[in-house]
């Protein structure tokens, strides 16, 4: 019969690679409550409107990368492809902003995008995301950013770059978005690729951050934004700054960072590594004033980031993952002794052991070389002889001594590392 295979751009991960998923979420779970963050978990999919309104219909993500299906009333759902506007929607419908004045969430779990598949881009992929509501003050900026920075750290991840640039407010946007909109429009008509020849009216920012090197080159003088923001925009990202600065936190100011989703005001950043290919956007997030009121919310202001779980996971391929060695394995000898030896690997695990038991008796011979796979610290061997004596053999598998001891004593054995 012909074998199914999955669905191309879904990844499986066996218990090898979980257990850097594993390390990436013990420490968020770590770090992030330290800054009063506690984890929200909300649905995989949620009505398409939501990202539409939340994500904007212009970006490709709602324009072309979805995974919508209808419901039985016809009404369009769509796989999360992203975290923020869920967690938005859960804010404002279960009322937190009456209740507390900041909010702070984190989430961890699987989006969707249908995007070509290539090294570090998966159409499932997982992200920890960050979302912090209610205060508009660049601290929280600050903050949030310090908080990731100390996160990658944790995780062992050098040689990444922080870009960092402002994307401005509703009051001054909208005036650079026509300097940068008359300034394109003067360039030599036919020069920008198509992309970006639609862009330059729907959203001219959206042009900066083409990765066509011809469009690169034509733009390369485009005006900035940073030199076209309002005195309280600018003084927003230079406080934001500093006080990066005075936590040694590097960065480089990105004047082309404009960021794929439509919700940014102000200070936006993604964290950049070189070493993982095309794909090389670790994390990104920003500022996104608005998004709560566009979404039905009252006006709270709010700012996040969200990493991306497998690129994270490119990076620590070589660092040191905690190897998880199983405590002990059970061998048994003779179909007689099955009782006994699975009562005593209950026994042992009840008691925080974790163990393996041998489910065929098997000759030593066998059974040893089970064990040896198995790369647990000791084994117990119980034959008709240990059984009948009230005893069983242990076996440290590192210096390969081996002794019987009573039954009783095989956790104490085990918890004293003998
Ligand atoms: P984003 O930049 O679209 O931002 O995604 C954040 C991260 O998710 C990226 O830097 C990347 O590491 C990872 N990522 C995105 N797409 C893929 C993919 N197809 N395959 C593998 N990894 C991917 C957001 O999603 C915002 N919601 C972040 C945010 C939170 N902003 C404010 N709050």
């Amino acid at each position: 019969m012909a074998q199914i295979q999955a669905i191309k751009g879904f990844a499986d991960r066996f218990p090898d690679e979980s257990l850097v998923f594993e390390l990436m979420e013990d420490t968020a779970r770590k770090i992030f409550p330290l800054y009063g963050f506690g984890e929200l978990r909300t649905p995989i999919m949620e009505y398409t409107d939501l990202f539409c309104r939340g994500i904007g219909t212009e970006t490709d993500v709602v324009q072309k990368e979805m995974y919508s299906i209808p419901d039985s009333k016809g009404r369009s759902m769509s796989l999360r492809p992203e975290a923020t506007a869920g967690v938005m929607r859960a804010y404002i419908e279960n009322g937190v902003h009456a209740r507390e004045s900041v909010s702070k969430f984190f989430t961890i779990g699987p989006m969707f995008r249908h995007e070509r598949p290539q090294k570090g881009r998966l159409r499932q992929f997982h992200q920890i995301n960050c979302e912090c509501l209610g205060p508009k003050e660049p601290e929280a900026d600050a903050e949030v950013i310090c908080m990731m920075m100390e996160f990658l750290g944790k995780l062992g991840l050098k040689d990444l770059t922080l870009q960092i640039n402002s994307l401005g407010c509703p009051q001054c946007r909208p005036k650079y978005r026509e300097t940068l909109h008359g300034w394109l429009a003067g360039l030599e008509a036919g020069m920008l690729c198509e992309d970006c020849a639609r862009r330059m009216t729907t959203n001219p920012l959206r042009v900066l951050d083409c990765k066509v090197p011809t469009c690169k080159a034509l733009t390369e003088n485009a005006p900035r934004i940073l030199d076209n923001v309002c005195s309280d925009c600018a003084e927003h990202f230079s406080t934001v700054l500093h006080l990066l600065d005075s936590e040694h936190i590097p960065y480089q100011i990105n004047h082309r960072l404009v960021r794929g989703l439509d919700y940014y005001t102000r200070t936006t950043w993604e964290v950049v590594s070189n070493s993982i290919g095309a794909q090389g956007s670790v994390a990104g997030g920003g500022r996104y004033d608005g998004l709560v009121a566009q979404l039905g919310g009252p006006e709270v202001p709010g700012i996040g980031f969200a990493c991306g779980m497998e690129r994270l996971a490119l990076l620590m391929t070589g660092n040191a993952i905690p190897e998880k060695r199983p405590d002990f394995y059970l061998a048994v000898l003779d179909e007689s002794c099955k009782d006994a030896a699975f009562s005593l690997a209950q026994t042992l695990r009840r008691a925080g052991f974790a163990g393996l038991f041998g489910y065929e008796s098997k000759s030593m011979k066998a059974t040893m070389r089970q064990a040896g796979k198995s790369n647990a610290r000791y084994t117990f061997i119980l034959g008709p002889d240990e059984l009948a004596s009230g005893q069983v053999i242990i076996k440290n598998m590192g210096t390969g001594e081996q002794r019987a001891i009573p039954t009783s004593e095989a956790a104490a054995c085990l918890g004293a590392g003998e």
